[in-house]
């Protein structure tokens, strides 16, 4: 039996906007019957509603008026899915400002305005929650927020980025060159027209900091994270890792060594018998050391629409919970 109807206005409807609308299509009925939540999306924001659209979205729904959302009293929660700084980070603010919870799979934004976005959340009495924007699909961060809590963590080592893991895999397993590599990857869609934030390391760095906020609370910029990408990498150098039985990947680390945090991202040599090493192409992989628990290791898809959708969407259906206390 539906206790209440809860509400969401999206802001961005493209990759992970529409991935999220589909997961709910898919789910809606088995969410009703197992949270007692009937969630619609009341309004979603856009460049230009009157592209077309691999979904058809009722008349009215689509907007290019972010006011219109976020002053919407009937919208329970705000989930910002548009990408880059800006207008990401203060529609977020505003949206919280106005009661409203918030979603977000923007780690660019999240990561540059951490502080300023939990301190809102605080002060509005809302919840803030971000589950999609590190490692799409894999629930890493419920994992630290919740059942890990009980644990000081030792270690994080991740490999969070699908473009540069397919990359380096591709140029393992078939001896290709960096350019070759990349090219096919632009084709196949598994890398931008503008690689830059990828293959320099700079959306690792960005997912690295909000796991560092969470799993040792301590905010770290992105920009104090030393970061290397993986555009020097020759398959000469992937050549000289196999031959010690390495394989070369894109790696985010933080560690707690004792006296301090320490915290980098840059292509690093994996022995091919650790678990990260065998994680391949565009799949993504967190390798988590807690002082109780031990190892962990979390594997999954790191982004595409409906993995991305499934996180955002978990997301909501967990605040909508705290809204809607309960069953009937
Ligand atoms: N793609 C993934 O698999 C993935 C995985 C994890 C996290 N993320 C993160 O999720 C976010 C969204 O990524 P995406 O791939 O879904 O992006 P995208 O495909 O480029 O979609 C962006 C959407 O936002 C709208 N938009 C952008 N700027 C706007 C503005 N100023 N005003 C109004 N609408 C605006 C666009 O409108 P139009 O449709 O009219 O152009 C589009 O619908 C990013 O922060 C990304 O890092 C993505």
């Amino acid at each position: 039996m539906i206790k209440k109807q809860i509400v969401v206005g999206l802001l961005g409807f493209g990759n992970v906007g529409t991935g999220t609308y589909q997961a709910l299509e898919m789910n809606r009925e088995a969410i009703k019957e197992q949270s007692g939540l009937d969630i619609s999306i009341g309004k979603i924001l856009v460049r230009d509603p009157q592209k077309d659209r691999s979904i058809s979205i009722p008349p009215g729904v689509l907007t290019d008026d972010a006011g219109s959302i976020l002053n919407d009293p009937t919208i329970d929660i705000v989930v910002e899915l548009l990408g880059g700084l800006h207008p990401a980070g203060e529609l977020m603010l505003q949206a919280m400002n106005n009661g409203k919870h918030v979603v977000t799979a923007n780690k660019a934004a999240l990561a540059a305005n951490f502080k300023a976005l939990e301190k809102a959340a605080i002060d509005n009495g809302v919840q803030l929650r971000y589950e999609a924007s590190v490692a799409g699909g894999i629930p890493i961060l419920n994992a630290i927020r919740t059942a890990l809590c009980s644990n000081q963590i030792l270690e994080i080592k991740g490999i969070l980025n699908g473009t540069t893991n397919y990359m380096l895999t591709q140029m393992t397993d078939h001896g290709l060159a960096y350019d070759d590599v990349l090219k096919t990857a632009q084709e196949k869609g598994f890398a931008e027209a503008d690689p830059t934030d990828d293959v320099e390391g700079y959306d690792v760095a960005n997912k690295l900091s909000i796991l560092i906020a969470l799993a040792f609370g301590t905010i770290v910029s992105p920009k104090d994270i030393p970061t290397k990408g993986i555009s020097g990498i020759t398959k000469e150098f992937i050549g000289e890792a196999k031959s010690r039985n390495n394989k070369i990947k894109l790696i985010a680390t933080a560690r707690n060594n004792g006296a301090g945090l320490e915290y980098r991202v840059e292509p690093e040599e994996i022995p091919f018998h650790h678990p990260l090493a065998g994680v391949n192409n565009e799949f993504n992989a967190i390798f988590i050391e807690g002082n109780a628990v031990g190892e962990l290791m979390f594997y999954g898809r790191g982004a595409g629409p409906l993995p991305t959708g499934s996180a955002v969407l978990g997301d909501i259906i967990d605040i909508g919970k705290t809204i809607v206390p309960g069953r009937v």
